[in-house]
């Protein structure tokens, strides 16, 4: 394919190099003269292991080459990558200065092109960039539409300086949203040569994912680095601790408990997240990450009312399933629990039904706790499901029991708010999902 890239930075250069190397034809374009005179000698804009050699190597052959002419660029490809710098304002918002001024100049171009054009971006932006910024303003320079003259793709970088190349041939995975099949298909066959997972989602879903990871991979740094800390004050070696946490794949380094949703609760998490914070503030620590996970999951309670269920126009509520989660009669620091709370002391008409406290009420050992320190819980819980729906006009779907499944759907003319994701499936417009 012909491609061209502009930006040839860390990202631009790499990718620049490489796709030349796997037999495409690259054009690199950027501002500055001296980047691009580098690479027209053969030689890398920046210190990367190994792209001096792939550089040379693909301009000796004829397939790389720089230039500071947009128009030549574009008019010899079919593709164009932009990987402009997107650096924070003080403010630490997103500048979009140099993605804005790129997608100007293409626009211009563009409207010289009569061909179907691709323009991926694989610098990193916020959500909502693509469609809402860099779309409209090639779409009114150039008066074309795109999805239909032009594609637009999201593709973004998941490579780390120092082993760049090595993580182009090997990457975590490739994201692709567009706007169009033809720039599926075409990316589709742009990545044919790797052998790693590929996925192809909304535009929206691939600018985000960027966010996900590398706020994922900070919040990694820092929580190892607190434990660190905490050890050091307490003489425990946590390199030792680390390496048998990371040995655990079933419940650390796993996909266990990274499905967005309602707030953690039981008996363990928020007692040891406790007394863990408050032993490293006895031991004059200071540990925010660790010290912002109580207040966070509170703040997922509070916002499920404020935001979910305080709009309606209704004070009847019925919650399905009280305890933290499904097949247990566990009622600990339940999130459910704390919410249900909320929710009876505004006056809300609340009735409750969760089969495995029910049965607590008959002979489990939760009988004592309900009856004296729950009363209040304890007189709104009812028999069966439908009688605590019957006459309310919002059902809150507190845990994953498989019983709950048909709601969304059964009840379509009540306010359904699903704390879990019960299901898939929902067609209905009275559905309201709390991270989704
Ligand atoms: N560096 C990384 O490891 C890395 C990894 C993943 C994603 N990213 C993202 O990729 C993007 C690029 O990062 P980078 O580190 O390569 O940036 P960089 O600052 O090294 O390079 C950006 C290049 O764009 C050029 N440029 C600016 N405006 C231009 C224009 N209008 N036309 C042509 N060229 C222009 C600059 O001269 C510069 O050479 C950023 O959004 C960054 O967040 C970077």
């Amino acid at each position: 394919m012909n491609i061209s890239v502009v930006g040839l930075g860390y990202v631009g250069a790499v990718c620049s190099a490489c796709f030349a190397n796997e037999g495409h034809n690259v054009i690199g374009m950027d501002v500055d003269k001296v980047k691009v005179d580098l690479i027209n000698k053969g030689k890398a804009p920046i210190v990367e292991k190994d792209l001096d050699e792939y550089i040379s190597r693909n301009v000796k052959a004829g397939r790389l080459r720089a230039t500071t002419d947009l128009k030549e660029a574009i008019d010899n490809s079919e593709i164009t990558i932009i990987a402009v710098g997107t650096p924070s304002k003080p403010n630490g918002d997103i500048d979009l200065k140099y993605i804005k001024e790129a997608a100007k100049a293409i626009g211009e171009k563009l409207k010289e092109k009569d061909e179907f054009h691709i323009v991926s971006m694989r610098s990193t932006v916020l959500p909502g960039t693509g469609r809402n910024v860099v779309i409209p303003i090639i779409e009114e320079i150039s008066g074309k539409k795109a999805g239909v003259d032009f594609g637009y793709v999201s593709n973004p970088e998941f490579l780390r300086e120092s082993s760049a190349i090595w993580d182009f041939y090997n990457p975590p995975k490739t994201v692709v949203g567009a706007t169009d099949e033809r720039s599926y298909k075409t990316f589709r066959e742009l990545y044919s040569f790797l052998n790693a997972p590929y996925f192809e989602v909304e535009i929206e879903v691939a600018e985000m994912i960027k966010y996900a990871d590398n706020s994922w991979h900070a919040t990694k740094v820092t929580f190892a680095n607190e434990i660190g800390m905490i050890c050091k004050k307490l003489g425990i070696d946590s390199h030792k601790v680390m390496d048998v946490f990371c040995a655990d794949t079933k419940l650390n380094i796993s996909t266990y408990y990274l499905k967005s949703g309602f707030a953690f609760g039981g008996s363990c998490l928020p007692k040891d997240v406790k007394a863990i914070t408050y032993k490293a503030k006895t031991l004059d620590e200071n540990t925010p990450l660790l010290n912002s996970l109580m207040p966070s999951n509170e703040y997922q309670i509070k916002r499920v009312y404020n935001e979910f269920i305080k709009p309606l126009r209704s004070k009847k509520i019925a919650i399905l399933g009280l305890s933290f989660k499904a097949n247990t009669d566990d009622l600990r620091e339940s999130p459910i629990l704390e919410l249900t709370e909320i929710l009876i002391g505004k006056g809300y008409k609340v009735k409750i039904y969760d089969s495995n406290v029910l049965k607590a009420k008959k002979d489990g050992a939760n009988k004592e706790f309900l009856e004296n320190e729950l009363w209040h819980i304890n007189e709104r819980l009812v028999e069966n499901l439908e009688d605590a729906i019957k006459g309310n006009d919002i059902i809150v779907i507190g845990n994953g029991s498989k019983e709950f499944e048909k709601i969304p759907q059964k009840y379509r003319d009540k306010y359904i708010i699903d704390l879990i994701r019960v299901t898939q499936q929902i067609s209905n417009e009275n559905y309201i999902g709390i991270a989704w």
